[in-house]
């Protein structure tokens, strides 16, 4: 799924702050024309990793403890769906699967990750039909995952700003590789009977493949999100010569 840059900008936090702006020191600076210049960046995000947690100011990066989208919708033929407030924890704890770099040509960055225990919750609001069942519900959404997968492609161009080289991150291709539903919970799906509210909520985990492909663009959209702000902080604040050797 591709998406374009305006859905992502409201997820950037920017600080107004402009005071001197200077690399944080646990940024390890890869040399361009390093043969491994790849090795080098899996090394660099792993050990920016930790401080994810607490957001990035220097670099633009929001907190992501967890990380908060304000709002996204979806649409089927059969349902719309509505996610406020969507909470995502356990990102800080992504794995490199493989890490492809390219200042020189698109994609600029070409990744695979996989996230062990994510967690996601949320104020839903759904109206429409899952399965046979007339649905028009709001209450609070909550679902774990297994160990996830992803893809992404992000392209972007060089630009000159203030005299330097800039690398404008405007695209991204994001993929759900695999995304196994540990636990998934919809309250409130018929409001005064809790009976009916579990029975279709045991359903929607057991065979989660009916839920899961209205829930998809949804979720690609929020976990992509994340994914764009962690680079185009850093790329858009500094400059290529900042960022590397
Ligand atoms: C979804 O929302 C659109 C626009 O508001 C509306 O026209 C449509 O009927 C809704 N579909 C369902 C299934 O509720
Ligand atoms: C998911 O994780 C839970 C708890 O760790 C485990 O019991 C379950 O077997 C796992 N499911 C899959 C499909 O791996």
């Amino acid at each position: 799924m591709k998406f374009g840059l305006v859905a992502f900008v409201v997820s950037i936090v920017f600080s107004s702050t402009a005071d001197g702006k200077k690399l944080p020191s646990f940024i390890q600076k890869c040399k361009r024309t390093d043969p491994q210049l790849n090795d080098c960046m899996k090394e660099t995000m792993l050990k920016f990793r930790p401080h994810l947690k607490d957001g990035v100011k220097a670099l633009k990066i929001s907190s992501f403890n967890p990380y908060i989208v304000p709002e996204s919708s979806a649409s089927t033929g059969w349902m719309n769906l509505t996610f406020i407030n969507t909470k995502l924890f356990g990102i800080p704890n992504f794995e490199i699967d493989s890490l492809k770099v390219n200042l020189d040509g698109n994609p600029v960055i070409a990744m695979t990750f996989s996230i062990p225990n994510l967690e996601l919750s949320a104020h839903y609001r759904l109206d429409g039909k899952i399965i046979q069942y007339q649905v028009h519900a709001e209450g609070e959404y909550e679902s774990k995952f297994n160990k996830s997968r992803f893809s992404v492609l992000i392209d972007g161009d060089k630009i000159q700003k203030d005299g330097a080289e800039y690398m404008h991150l405007h695209k991204i291709d994001f993929n759900i590789l695999e995304l196994p539903f540990q636990f998934l919970y919809l309250h409130n799906l018929f409001e005064g009977n809790q009976e009916l509210t579990d029975r279709l909520n045991a359903i929607l985990l057991e065979d989660n493949d009916i839920f899961y492909k209205d829930l998809k663009p949804l979720l690609e959209e929020i976990v992509s999100a994340f994914v764009l702000s962690i680079f185009k902080g850093p790329f858009d604040t500094f400059s290529l010569d900042e960022l590397f050797d």
